[in-house]
């Protein structure tokens, strides 16, 4: 498989969505059933053994001894574009399909994103032994007609000695330099919350500004603090993304305003000091407005370290400039460097552009990978 054929079958399996027009397929989605298939049918051309795990992973090993797990996700954000996460996994499948002498073993997560219930990284948490066992994760599993009794099952293989995940870079920093891969050296730590604003729904007409408790209006005013703390904080982004306004008709004072907090740094001290300054913003404006707000922390991963050293190498060997950047996306990597080393290498985004249809990726830069690829696994080979 070279990048022209990579980038087809990535856009074969955009088609597979829940929304037509637009590429959507969260956890164990009915398109995910199609994507495991063909995924799976991709890994037995390229020699590998396969099966599908009790979170829906697609797992497949050729080759005996030390295994080098080079994987990425299957889901999607809504409305999303076609490469983030299966570009690597096809990138693995490529890898694999060229034989070789390393064993390989390639995963395709069923999770990575949270989108269907909030909670990401349903996939590579089982691979880590930290399976997520919320009641409508496992309905969800029940209902795909895979077993969460088997779920211990997905764990590691003790053969699985390191980890490599390819994916684009989803910002503007490779395209800037006009550089193919990049070597990424970290990944942010990441906090997701919800935060639920109570207050008082009534007639939109009949009451008077004076006493309302408009809880879309008292989160409107935080969220310009959400931006502001992130605007003054270096290296610190933080976003609203999501919000969810009852009872929703125009006519009627919102009653109530849940809306998620994503808080990101590379230094882990920064984003939990940061978090707690925008969590007791929000009590202390909700306070003034006499509401009331509940939080509730649904991620907390600390930034991590990844094994850049041998990427670096097999970058320069395959005859690429390299350039070390730290990872503002959370990547499955940053779950499987709890267990083993983990490695990422980026491919450029043109337009800088991701979780967005206009996401793409150029057939150049996926040679270039599958380049740095190849002299991965013979520098991992050599070594194991
Ligand atoms: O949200 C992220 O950073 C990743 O796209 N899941
Ligand atoms: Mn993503
Ligand atoms: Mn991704």
């Amino acid at each position: 498989m070279n990048g022209r054929e990579i980038i087809r079958r990535c856009r074969l399996l955009a088609q597979h969505t829940e929304e037509p027009g637009c590429i959507t397929r969260t956890f164990l989605s009915f398109p995910m059933r199609e994507v495991q298939r063909l995924v799976r049918g991709w890994m037995e051309d390229a020699g590998m053994d396969t099966r599908i795990d009790a979170v829906g992973n697609v797992r497949g090993v050729r080759g005996d001894g030390p295994r080098l797990m080079i994987a990425s996700h299957l889901d999607t954000v809504p409305n999303a574009g076609a490469f983030d996460g299966i570009l690597g996994v096809i990138i693995a499948i490529a890898l694999a399909e060229q034989k070789p002498q390393c064993a390989v073993e390639v995963a395709a997560f069923s999770e990575e994103e949270g989108v269907r219930f909030g909670i990401p990284f349903i996939g590579s948490r089982a691979l880590v032994g930290s399976p997520v066992m919320d009641e409508e994760v496992l309905a969800a599993i029940r209902e795909f007609g895979l077993d969460p009794a088997q779920i211990p099952e997905s764990v590691l293989d003790p053969e699985v000695k390191a980890f490599l995940e390819f994916h684009i870079e989803q910002g503007p920093v490779l395209e800037s330099l006009g550089l193919p891969v990049g070597v990424v050296e970290g990944i942010v730590g990441l906090s997701r919350w919800d935060i639920r604003f109570e207050g008082q729904a009534n007639h939109a007409g009949t009451t008077p500004m004076e006493g309302r408790r408009d809880a879309l209006a008292c989160a409107a005013e935080w969220i310009g603090l959400v931006e502001h703390v992130a605007e003054t904080t270096p290296g610190l982004v933080a976003t609203v993304g999501k919000i969810d306004v009852r009872p929703g008709a125009g006519n009627v004072i919102p009653g109530s305003a849940l809306v998620s907090l994503d808080v990101r740094h590379a230094m882990d001290e920064v984003r939990e000091r940061a978090s707690n300054v925008l969590l007791a913003g929000a009590e202390h404006i909700a306070q003034r407005r006499s509401l009331t707000v509940a939080t509730e922390l649904k991620l907390d991963e600390p930034a991590v370290a990844l094994r850049f050293e041998m990427v670096e190498q097999a970058v320069k060997a395959a005859g690429y400039a390299v350039h070390r950047m730290v990872s503002g996306a959370g990547h499955d990597a940053m779950i499987l460097a709890q267990k083993i080393p983990a490695a990422m290498v980026f491919l450029r985004s043109p337009g800088g552009i991701s979780h967005h249809p206009d996401e793409s990726v150029l057939e150049e830069d996926v040679d270039a990978a599958l380049a740095v690829g190849a002299e991965l696994l013979r520098a991992w080979q050599a070594d194991n």
